[in-house]
């Protein structure tokens, strides 16, 4: 298949920075096989003179079954858990029902550019079979967990650990971190576990080379909760001690940490998934990324769906911007521009969870790419044509989303 338009291209110049350039790209069963820039092609496949040709988007922070609980409004963290999240997450009992949500889910994210995802399923085992089987056969790239909770949590979710790490075992047998779509070690957070849960979690995902995922200092509340549980031990500490800060570990939130707690993420190479829609959605506060930056920690960024309202990842990257702005406001030229949001959403999200051929349009890399048809002049515009694309930005305009080399979305079946 021959994709003809702006190649949006990691900028080699520019560390975190993208540039585009015209061209085309030629697919090759699941791969890109070839890029060439300079030259459009008279005839193409897809795409045009007006096309952006971008990576596909990688979303490291979502729940599926949360998608149809998006806009529940009002309640801090702790109580829309309770009130809210909880009793949607109860339908997985029905794996039937479950199954049929997330592929209506997968459809959502591919029609908005999203072909990489790190999601959490529930606590349900053959849900979260189901979920996995589903996003593999889309053609997603990523992980998805089962969600780990023992207790602190409406009995109806809460499960024994030892069944619990049993069958987080059979799915890391049943879909290995070698795959394109794998298993993660999904504890919900630690007010969910206790740390004797949390340490077998470790060696369980250190056995298996797997991706953690969890929660990490999202609200004040919570932190204090975490403080009551465990003796005062620092939250990021309590993660530490089970063995469960890693370089493939992938913490939402991370607000309120302090230098100690920024030290020990930047040591371990732990990864902070910033979820600016949900921090504001729910009135958690406001990440201060560039200080995590400063400090060396790894940040990714995240939808946080059904926390997150937001399941176009541009947006999210705007809210990024703006979350920014709200630590920065003076300092207009420092905050992070639509270029750095297209690196982050793509090449950054990919390169820090170490997926190889990821996030990228290069020779050899994964064919995971959206053709975009804005109804917009913008590359021939006075305004700098990534940040009129962004602050524009409009989902009808995503044409066509490539996962694994075939055209995911619009849907053929
Ligand atoms: N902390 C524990 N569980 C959740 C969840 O489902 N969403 C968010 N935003 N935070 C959490
Ligand atoms: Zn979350």
């Amino acid at each position: 298949m021959i994709i003809a338009g702006h190649l949006l291209l990691p900028d080699d110049d520019r560390p975190g920075h993208v540039r585009l350039s015209p061209g085309h790209l030629r697919l090759d069963g699941e791969q890109i096989a070839e890029v060439v820039e300079g030259e459009m092609p008279n005839t193409c496949d897809a795409g045009g003179p007006d096309a952006l040709i971008t990576p596909g988007f990688i979303d490291t922070h979502l729940h599926l079954p949360q998608f149809d609980t998006i806009g529940a409004h009002g309640l801090p963290l702790l109580e829309w858990l309770d009130g809210v999240t909880f009793p949607a997450e109860r339908r997985w009992e029905d794996t039937g029902y479950a199954r049929a949500m997330t592929q209506r889910v997968v459809g959502q994210l591919l029609a908005h550019g999203t072909t990489g995802i790190c999601a959490y399923a529930t606590v349900h085992h053959d849900a979260t079979h189901a979920a996995l089987q589903v996003a593999r056969d889309a053609g997603l790239r990523g992980v998805i967990g089962q969600t780990l909770i023992e207790r602190n949590a409406p009995d109806f979710l809460s499960r024994p650990a030892s069944q619990l790490l049993d069958e987080t075992a059979r799915l890391l047998e049943a879909f290995p971190s070698s795959g394109r779509v794998a298993a993660a070690v999904t504890p919900r957070f630690a007010v969910t576990c206790t740390a004797g849960f949390m340490a077998e979690m470790g060696k369980l995902a250190a056995e298996h080379h797997a991706f953690i995922q969890s929660h990490l200092a999202e609200t004040v509340p919570e932190c204090e909760l975490i403080a009551e549980l465990f003796d005062g031990t620092s939250y990021v500490d309590v993660y530490g001690n089970a063995g469960l800060l890693t370089p493939r570990s992938v913490y939402g939130h991370g607000i309120y940490l302090d230098e100690a707690d920024q030290r020990t993420l930047a040591e371990t190479g732990t990864i902070i998934a910033h979820c600016p829609t949900a921090n504001s959605f729910l009135r958690s506060g406001t990440m201060d990324r560039r200080s995590h930056l400063d400090h060396d920690v790894r940040t990714t960024l995240g939808s946080d769906i059904g926390g997150g309202y937001e399941r176009s990842m541009v947006r999210v990257g705007r809210a990024m911007i703006e979350a920014a702005a709200s630590f920065h406001e003076r300092e207009v030229d420092t905050l992070p521009n639509a270029s750095q949001v297209w690196w982050q959403i793509t090449t950054g999200n990919a390169e820090a969870l170490g997926w190889p051929g990821g996030g990228r349009l290069a020779a050899g890399a994964s064919a995971d790419v959206v053709v975009v048809q804005p109804n917009i002049p913008w590359h021939n515009s006075a305004v700098d044509p990534l940040e009129r694309l962004m602050w524009s930005w409009d989902d009808r305009w995503v044409q066509r989303t490539i996962a694994r080399g075939q055209t995911a979305y619009p849907s053929t079946g």
